[in-house]
């Protein structure tokens, strides 16, 4: 069974066995299968934030559970749940329908509801942290049921227990959101909206607004993944102590840095490109060429490894210039 149309890379592999979950039930009937037979399970939710370098010798799930409900809080804030296979920006624009505001700044982040806990997705000056209030989880240790709230998981940049601790332990089945219905919480801090709000001509944005400048953004540099196959930024941020940041000052003046305390995040997409490889394509695989933090199945026919491996060498170019280990954001498998 071809896994190439349920990962956003467009990598073809195969897997043995290949199931798509619409209910809890079903989902619980294909893990007890697979534990009576000794199938390894790997779970894929919009697949767009996982590399697939090998054939999968067992059952792969694909989360379908869909569905959204919504729980009046106050005259101000609703809770609004989503089942894990609800598509992510499907979900954001049916708030901005309804006016609830809180993920405009998240708008046409690829994937699926029930992975944004994994790596707390995040975009434009917002984390889902911020509207996160928990979410639903199957135990795969006992099949039951638990909630995680916003203080569980341990969300960090691009980092929850379900990356750590939890990691494979537990299946995101719906997550509740707190947004607001009127006094919204407009955040354009971030350069980008606020050049192309101006550009749009608009002085007092709207949650709608906001939305659409991110779009634009997204748009004008992230490569759209139904034409050329990508999961966004392949690398984190680094973070570095802040003393080897102001050593790198002294021979890269221009070397970009969000100071943080102690240390400083720089972004990587800087320090790639200034090794060279924005645009740049062995065989299959090339940096983007308007964002080089984004590697890109450049000819739809890369397999995994090609990816992975450019990746490598990317990781050591930049181990090279700058002494600063770049760690993948990508699940690699
Ligand atoms: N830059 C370059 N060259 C490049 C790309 C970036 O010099 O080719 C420099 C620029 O100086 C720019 C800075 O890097 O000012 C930051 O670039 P950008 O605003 O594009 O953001 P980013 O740090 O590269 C992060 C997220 C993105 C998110 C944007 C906007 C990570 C790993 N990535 O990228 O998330 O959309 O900020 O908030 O934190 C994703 O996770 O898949 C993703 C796209």
């Amino acid at each position: 069974f071809s896994l190439k149309p349920y990962n956003t890379f467009g990598v073809d592999v195969k897997a043995k066995y290949f199931i798509e979950a619409t209910t809890i039930e079903e989902l619980k009937e294909a893990i007890r299968y697979s534990k009576n037979h000794d199938f390894k399970v790997l779970f894929l939710g919009g697949g767009s934030n996982i590399l697939l370098t090998r054939d999968f010798d067992g059952l792969t799930i694909k989360l379908s559970l869909k569905g959204i409900e919504e729980e009046d809080l106050s005259e101000n804030e609703v809770l609004v749940t989503a089942k894990a296979g609800e598509n992510w920006h499907e979900f954001v624009k049916y708030s901005l329908d309804k006016n609830y505001g809180g993920l405009e700044n998240l708008s046409l982040i690829p994937g699926n509801v029930g992975t944004s806990p994994m790596q707390n997705i995040g975009a434009y000056g917002t984390e889902i942290k911020d509207t996160f209030v928990s979410c639903t989880v199957l135990d795969l240790e006992n099949l039951g049921l638990k909630t995680f709230n916003l203080e569980q998981c341990h969300f960090g940049y691009r980092d929850s227990i379900f990356k750590q601790e939890g990691k494979g332990r537990y299946v995101i089945l719906d997550v509740t959101f707190k947004l607001t219905k009127k006094e919204h919480h407009i955040k354009t801090e971030y350069g980008a909206i606020q050049t192309e709000l101006e550009n749009l001509g608009i002085t007092h944005p709207t949650i709608q607004d906001v939305s659409k400048a991110v779009i634009n953004i997204r748009q004008s540099k992230l490569p759209d993944p139904k034409m050329t196959g990508n999961a966004g930024s392949f690398f984190k941020n680094p973070t570095i102590p802040l003393s080897q940041f102001e050593d790198l000052k002294k021979k890269f003046e221009n070397i970009p840095g969000y100071p943080n305390g102690d240390v400083v995040k720089v972004p990587a997409g800087w320090l790639i490109e200034q090794c060279g490889w924005k645009g740049k394509q062995i065989g299959n695989a090339a940096s983007h060429k308007l964002q080089a933090l984004v590697i890109v199945n450049a000819t739809g026919n890369a397999t995994g490894k090609e990816i992975f491996d450019f990746s490598t060498e990317i990781i050591h170019s930049v181990q090279e210039k700058f002494g600063i280990e770049l760690e993948r954001e990508v699940n690699i498998l």
